[in-house]
């Protein structure tokens, strides 16, 4: 029988002691009732991290880190939730075989396997077979060294037809699920299949678990096809590769990101390969696709900064452009930095003296705003009150399209772009912030009106759905009694997990105006109801999708610790519950009124319905 995601997760804490395992990575120190030691989640100089063995947390006093042992292996390790309990369940020897398994981790671990078996396929023949002698010879002559075209993992693929369907046959592979990953194809007359990669090298493109999920194959120079078919051709997007999401070489790249504090992103496989070859690890490559959002959400689970390596030649300034809208934003560092002309950093590092000239490139990288005003600033000294305009506007564009409500991080970054946009282009500050909110009541217009427009016609394609009889209420302000009141009930449950029963029962998760809290007490009354104990850990399994939540609820926990008397706790917060409905029962009912109350019957009804309202309010 499986074990119980929630179960598992608590026999792995319980055995997993958090001094012990934050001991495994860190040097502590007793201090006290606690443990210090150097916190790892910044640049620390002296000892700011806790280790409370009593309540099993840490807490860095610098820096905010802080969580249990499952989230300091989860930054520790850079892994996710399950990953981090995996990682723990090992250390502690428990066996973990037992966990369920989806229909789709299954679909994906059918494709992980044939992508691993292809990948060992071509490498074998690549490193012994005599048919890739070219391949050898090509690679070498790339001055690509074995242990680097090792390490990467790279293969070959004969010239043959039929050489990977006939080996997938004779090992029992089947070729369905090797169509499926675009490696064959089914043939178009009869029956059977034939290989869709002739003659190529292929580079195994890896996920940050060095598991490869797909192929990108270069076609033999000499090659006869070489004249009559694309020079680079990728498998199949699947569940497991989606070209446009993919960092080459982040499984190997991350380490050394973390140690410089950057990840730099070139154009190809070579490049990626080269430099690690040349001492100069941190340096990762998008698919032929330009750097987009999803990428930089990858790389910011690792470091805080992105270095774009930029071809002057090739990108034009679209490229830059792009990087520009990213900087603005994304909550992360971008810089751009420019190649000599012409070259691929490839080429550069195979030069005498390259490497040095490419570290330099990187040393050299301005960030994103900069380089854009400095090719403006450059162009000419003292640009047209036009151009001034134009890039001033590019700008604060698309800063006009951020979130109503900007994190602090995106807050800051918005004003050091007003600050530094006047600073460099001599225009008052308050005249670029009055721009920016021109731009912005632009904006909002322009949404209303589609709004409106969509209301107007509900059916047409990108109509606001039905949001059920009630119209949907305004999100509480952060300030309101409201959310204040959610907070409350939020933490109180949190800290009391067995009065979740009797608040499912009196109060409906419907009724609270906050997205997030509402999940979190959607979520708590579901276990409740399924005979769970809705704890931390209980939730932490229901919300796998929501680690924001999780950390949310992790702090409330501490905040609510002191909390005594909570049955008595409960009974007032929902009792305030009731009263803050009445009172908007009563506002609406109000507004509702007859202006002038000359119709006898509706004056009368309303004066019920309030009496009736009050009276509630009593009892
Ligand atoms: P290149 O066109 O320079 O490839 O693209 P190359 O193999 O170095 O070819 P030659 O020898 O200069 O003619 C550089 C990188 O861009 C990626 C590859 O990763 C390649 O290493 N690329 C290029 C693709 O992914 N797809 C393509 O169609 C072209
Ligand atoms: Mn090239």
């Amino acid at each position: 029988m499986p074990l119980d995601p929630v179960e598992l997760t608590k026999q792995i804490k319980a055995a997993s002691d958090v001094v012990a395992v934050v001991g495994g990575y860190l040097t502590l120190r007793p201090a006290g009732p606690v443990f210090k030691c150097l916190c790892p989640f910044h640049n620390d100089s002296r000892p700011s991290l806790d280790v409370d063995p009593r309540r099993q947390r840490y807490r860095c006093w610098a820096c905010g880190a802080h969580g249990d042992v499952i989230t300091f292996v989860q930054h520790m390790e850079k892994v996710d939730f399950k990953e981090a309990r995996s990682i723990l369940a090992t250390r502690a020897g428990i066996k973990l075989e037992t966990e369920p398994l989806t229909p789709q981790d299954l679909a994906r671990s059918r494709l992980f396997d044939v992508m691993k078996w292809a990948q060992g396929r071509y490498q074998d023949c690549l490193l012994n077979d005599p048919v890739a002698e070219g391949a050898r010879k090509y690679l070498g002559e790339r001055k690509l060294s074995g242990a680097t075209v090792r390490q990467f993992g790279l293969g070959f693929a004969p010239l043959a037809g039929d050489w990977i369907t006939r080996l997938a046959h004779a090992d029992g592979v089947p070729p369905d699920t090797l169509a499926e990953v675009g490696l064959i194809a089914a043939r178009q007359e009869g029956r059977g299949f034939y290989d869709r990669f002739r003659d190529r090298v292929m580079f195994p493109i890896r996920d940050v678990q060095a598991r490869p999920i797909g192929f990108g194959g270069r076609i033999m120079p000499e090659s006869p096809y070489a004249s009559r078919s694309p020079k680079y051709y990728n498998s199949a997007e699947t569940p497991l590769f989606s070209k446009s999401d993919v960092l080459y070489g982040l499984d190997l790249a991350r380490q050394a990101g973390a140690t410089v504090g950057y990840l730099a992103v070139v154009e190809g496989y070579t490049d990626v390969m080269m430099a690690h070859q040349c001492g100069v690890p941190q340096v990762v490559a998008t698919m032929g696709t330009a750097l987009n959002a999803r990428h930089v959400a990858q790389i910011r689970r690792y470091v805080p900064k992105v270095v774009l390596v930029y071809d002057a030649d090739a990108g034009g300034s679209t490229g830059v452009d792009r990087a520009l809208e990213l900087f603005v934003r994304e909550d992360v560092e971008l810089a751009v930095a420019t190649l000599p002309d012409g070259l691929d950093p490839c080429d550069l590092l195979s030069q005498p003296g390259g490497v040095e000239t490419f570290k330099k490139v990187l040393a050299g990288a301005v960030d994103a705003l900069d380089f854009k005003l400095n090719a403006l600033l450059e162009r000419d000294a003292s640009p047209s009150v036009e151009a001034t305009r134009r890039v001033i506007d590019g700008i604060l564009g698309i800063m006009a399209t951020a979130p109503a409500r900007p994190s602090q991080a995106a807050q800051m970054k918005q004003e050091l772009i007003v600050t530094r946009l006047s600073h460099r282009l001599g225009v008052r500050q308050q005249t670029v912030l009055a721009r920016l909110a021109e731009l912005k009541d632009e904006r909002r217009k322009k949404v209303a009106g589609e709004q409106a427009a969509d209301r107007a016609n509900p059916g047409a394609p990108g109509g606001v759905e039905s949001r059920g009889t009630r119209p949907a209420a305004p999100p509480a302000a952060k300030s309101s009694p409201t959310y204040t009141l959610e907070v409350t009930l939020l933490r109180l449950l949190i800290v009391e997990p067995e009065l979740v029963g009797l608040a499912a029962g009196r109060l409906p998760a419907e009724i609270i105006e906050h997205t997030g809290i509402r999940r979190i007490i959607t979520e708590m009354y579901a276990a409740a109801a399924a005979g769970q104990v809705p704890d931390l850990d209980t939730m932490r399994v229901r919300l796998l999708d929501r680690e924001d939540l999780v950390t949310a609820m992790m702090d409330q926990a501490e905040l609510g610790h002191g909390y005594t008397e909570r049955p008595e706790k409960l009974e007032k917060v929902l009792a305030d519950f009731e009263r803050l409905r009445l009172e908007a029962e009563k506002q609406a009912v109000r507004q509702s009124m007859p202006a002038a109350a000359d119709n006898h019957l509706e004056a009368v009804d309303y004066l019920r319905r309030l009496q009736k309202s009050g009276a509630r309010t009593a009892g």
